[in-house]
């Protein structure tokens, strides 16, 4: 097939982030920055199809926004232990001060198994009273908050008609 370079931005521009989202036509990519090279990967996560580009960086790896599938930056394979499974990568390359992705050189998307999550076991009714949990699985922590809806409604209550 041949190629398909598109012009995503200037280098200058583009290196001031470690990880973006952005669009080359209709195809969202992942674009990260570090120690000087680009690489390019599908924004879409195996998973579930979170959005990578709106992760972290960490390491060599991007890290997935909602459960934190990672994956190399700039092949699109999994973490170790999962080098099996990748997400599309894209051929880069920087020409006067130009960052090019080909679109028509993406490597394939490869899914494996996974184990399921131990939640999702078959739920078994043990005798005695109604029990109801509720569990958020959704990874979180002091640098990734999850957002609150109710928390950001107090930030505009209105008592009596007027916004406090
Ligand atoms: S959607 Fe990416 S880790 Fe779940």
């Amino acid at each position: 097939m041949e190629s398909d370079w598109i012009d995503i931005g200037a280098a200058e521009d583009l290196s001031q982030k470690p990880l973006q989202r952005l669009s080359a036509r209709s195809t969202q990519i992942a674009l990260s920055f570090r120690d000087g090279v680009f690489g390019a990967v599908s924004n879409t996560c195996n998973h579930v199809g979170g959005p990578l580009g709106d992760g972290d960086l960490v390491g060599e790896y991007v890290a997935c926004a909602w459960h934190q599938w990672k994956y190399h930056r700039c092949t699109g394979k999994g973490e170790p232990g999962f080098e099996e499974e990748a997400v599309p990568s894209f051929p880069l390359k920087v020409e006067a001060g130009r960052v090019l992705v080909d679109l028509a050189g993406a490597t394939k998307r490869i899914k494996k198994p996974h184990a399921p999550h131990p939640l999702a076991r078959p739920v078994k009714r043990a005798p005695g009273p109604l029990r109801i949990v509720g569990i958020s699985t959704t990874a979180m922590d002091g640098a990734n908050p999850r957002f609150s809806g109710s928390d950001h409604l107090l930030g505009h209550c209105h008592i009596n008609g007027t916004e406090a």
